[in-house]
């Protein structure tokens, strides 16, 4: 009975309201979109690559800086994002500042802590409040458009990137919305249940946002850099504090013309990564019995510090660390997702692809080349230094290889839940695939496939 009148409810929803089942950004035909002032030729390595980060990266601690920084990598800042359902936001804090309270319309947020110590919240739709102390490596979900905030309550600086599932998440501060944009004052104080002089005051308070806020980061950045000097051979995270946060730019008109044909021919696909969910979050079934206990530990996830720790040991061979949705279940329905990749000279994260999402690589620290190939068979490369990010489209072959001499480190965000992997040299030589079928497909003859079937060992079987 209850199944069929949910089956109900979904189709009627579905039938009524296709839009509403886009977990995020509208999903793109094409493998990227090039903008309207470049041509193919254009594209190339640098395209895929952002280097705005690394003002941030090599900044001069003893100079004055601005209690609280945002700096962005969204659509607006890195054009090839677009189509590509993931973002970053470097936030800096310096003690005692706060990110004030706001939300994010078009996504969830992953915020991880990378030095220091942050407080963080938020109150979902049920007005229910949600609190957490977080460490170095720790990272927090906040689900998408709650109000939330982080304080840093310490005496040191504190360091934390974010990752969002959509490549233009979209800010809306709380404070400024609704004091400083112009509301009549009497709407003000009858929401906020107390009288007109409280609410002009509040007004007062609250400079008005700028006209343009793609100009205004613009000029935050310029005034970053002015503060900033080169800090050659600085290897670690130190404690910054800087930040910028997302501007949301307006979709290109070919990305909406494609999405209504989408919307027009198959609702059902423009599903851009996950499904989206019609609760803030969704708590999966008791493990063994026994419910999962939904507080600030819920939405907190530990399994980074590790990785965060300088005095642990280094690795000895490449090595990932996943926060995804089986890793950390309050991710479920969020549509965003880490990995901390671990690079010691010469080693290699082998030609792979993640089915449902493109990977949004920074790399903190070393040095890395990467590269990707897209479906027309075009080889994309790049050389990157610590602060550069990279984004490899959805579903591409891509690879990244440490050809230094010391370790590289790097942070990789996704704009799914469950990115998914697929290791192209075990899924073809390492499944049983009949011996013929791959030689011809290789072109080459049955000897050779079995020298390279026996090079690879096969997956465990429960992968
Ligand atoms: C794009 O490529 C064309 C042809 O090589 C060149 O003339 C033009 O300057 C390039 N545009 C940009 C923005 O790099
Ligand atoms: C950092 O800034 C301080 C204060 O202005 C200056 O004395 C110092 O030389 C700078 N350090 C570097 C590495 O530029
Ligand atoms: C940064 O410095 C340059 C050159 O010193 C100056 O022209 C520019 O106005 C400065 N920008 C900001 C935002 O202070």
């Amino acid at each position: 009975m209850a199944l069929s009148y949910y089956s109900v409810v979904f189709m009627a929803l579905a039938l009524s309201a296709p839009l509403a089942v886009l977990a995020g950004d509208p999903d793109i035909l094409t493998d990227f979109i090039i903008p309207q002032n470049l041509g193919a030729e254009n594209i190339t390595g640098a395209f895929f690559t952002y280097t705005g980060f690394r003002p941030m990266f090599n900044m001069n601690m003893s100079m004055p800086m601005p209690s609280f920084m945002v700096a962005k990598a969204s659509m607006a800042e890195f054009p090839a994002l677009n189509g590509q359902s993931v973002s970053y936001a470097m936030l800096m804090f310096q003690p005692d500042s706060v990110n004030p309270t706001h939300t994010h319309p078009r996504s969830a947020e992953l915020l991880l802590v990378v030095d220091g110590a942050l407080s963080v919240g938020f109150v979902d739709t049920a007005g229910k409040l949600y609190t957490q102390d977080l460490d170095t490596g720790d990272m927090f979900v906040f689900p998408k458009g709650i109000v939330h905030w982080q304080y840093n309550k310490g005496t040191k600086a504190a360091t934390a990137f974010s990752a969002f599932g959509s490549a233009s998440a979209g800010l809306v501060s709380v404070p400024v919305t609704v004091f400083g944009t112009g509301i009549d004052d009497t709407v003000l104080a009858k929401s906020f249940k107390t009288d007109v002089p409280t609410v002009q005051k509040l007004k007062a308070a609250l400079t008005p946002p700028p006209k343009k806020a793609h100009d205004a980061s613009t000029a935050e950045t310029s005034k970053l850099q002015n503060l900033t000097t080169i800090k050659s051979h600085l290897t670690t995270l130190q404690s910054f504090s800087v930040i910028v946060f997302l501007t949301m730019a307006a979709l290109n008109s070919l990305s909406i013309l494609a999405f209504a044909l989408l919307a027009l021919s198959a609702p059902l696909a423009v599903v851009a990564g996950d499904p989206d969910i019609l609760t803030d979050f969704v708590v999966p079934e008791p493990v063994l019995g026994i419910p999962f206990n939904v507080t600030g530990d819920y939405f907190t996830f530990h399994g980074f510090r590790g990785s965060f720790n300088r005095s642990a040991p280094p690795h000895e061979s490449f090595n990932v660390t996943k926060a995804s949705v089986a890793e950390f279940p309050a991710l479920n329905g969020q549509s965003v997702s880490y990995a901390a990749l671990s690079f010691p000279p010469g080693s290699v994260n082998p030609t792979h692809t993640h089915p449902r999402a493109s990977e949004l690589l920074l790399l903190l620290r070393g040095a890395l080349a990467v590269g990707f190939v897209d479906t027309a068979g075009k080889l994309y490369t790049q050389d990157l230094a610590a602060g550069d990010m990279f984004v490899f489209p959805k579903g591409t072959v891509h690879w990244q290889c440490n050809q230094g001499s010391g370790p590289a480190f790097a942070l990789s965000g996704f704009g799914s839940a469950a990115a998914g992997l697929v290791s192209v040299p075990v899924t073809v030589f390492g499944t049983g695939i009949d011996d013929t079928v791959l030689a011809k497909s290789f072109k080459t003859d049955v000897p050779t496939v079995q020298k390279l079937k026996a090079a690879l060992t096969p997956p465990p079987k429960t992968a």
